[in-house]
């Protein structure tokens, strides 16, 4: 059973497996692979987060890990996830209200039908790769084709063509397809997997 005082909070901030006991058994089994580690997640928040009231939005949210490592430490910003799996979309609701988190929400669908005008800065953990290796894919419960890999890449990158100037990505583990020639990388990893970019 999960306490849900500040203390408990704090402590829970400190390293993946802890922060992964807020899910079940199941989910803290994907998380190696699929959901956002904590140091890259603090990375990637501070970059997004540049200023308060800034609106982040993470394109396939998942159980939420992301959203909430950062709603934690940038308490003057706001996240929010978009997940089109009902299940892990539950299971990030359900760690935000024992977190009882403010500034972090979550809703449950596929970002192509869904407004991301409203929002200032973004995140993107490779969310369509599963299309392109389903042995490696969260679950069977989807339908996988590399035709909507393609799809879901250019809808993306035409969503992120259209946001103004200064506007921040961050992208993880992806191969760029998604990242439109009008953004300008500005900081990477030593690895190069975790890409921070700024729109022209
Ligand atoms: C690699 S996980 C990353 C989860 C989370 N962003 C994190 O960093 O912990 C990618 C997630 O994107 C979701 N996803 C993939 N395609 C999507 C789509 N078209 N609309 C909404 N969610 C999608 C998947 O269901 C999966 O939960």
């Amino acid at each position: 059973m999960f306490m849900s005082d500040s203390r408990f909070n704090t402590q829970m901030f400190t390293s993946d497996d802890s922060f992964d006991q807020i899910y079940p058994q199941g989910m803290q089994q994907l998380s190696k692979r699929h959901w956002t580690p904590l140091q890259i997640a603090t990375a990637s928040a501070a970059f997004l987060a540049h200023k308060p009231g800034t609106r982040i939005l993470d394109i396939g949210s998942g159980v939420g890990k992301f959203c909430l490592i950062g709603a934690h430490f940038h308490p003057d910003s706001y996240f929010y996830g978009i997940e089109q799996r009902k299940e892990l979309y539950l299971y990030a609701r359900n760690a935000k209200e024992v977190l009882k988190m403010d500034n972090a929400d979550f809703i449950c669908g596929n970002f192509t039908r869904f407004n991301a005008g409203q929002y200032d800065s973004f995140y993107f953990y490779n969310s369509f790769f599963e299309h392109l290796k389903p042995e490696d894919g969260i679950d069977q419960q989807i339908d996988y084709s590399p035709d909507l890999y393609d799809y879901y890449t250019c809808y993306l990158q035409d969503i992120m063509d259209q946001r103004v100037s200064g506007t921040r990505f961050v992208t993880y583990y992806s191969m760029g397809d998604e990242v439109p020639d009008s953004y300008q990388l500005v900081d990477a990893s030593d690895d190069m997997l975790l890409k921070m970019w700024i729109k022209r």
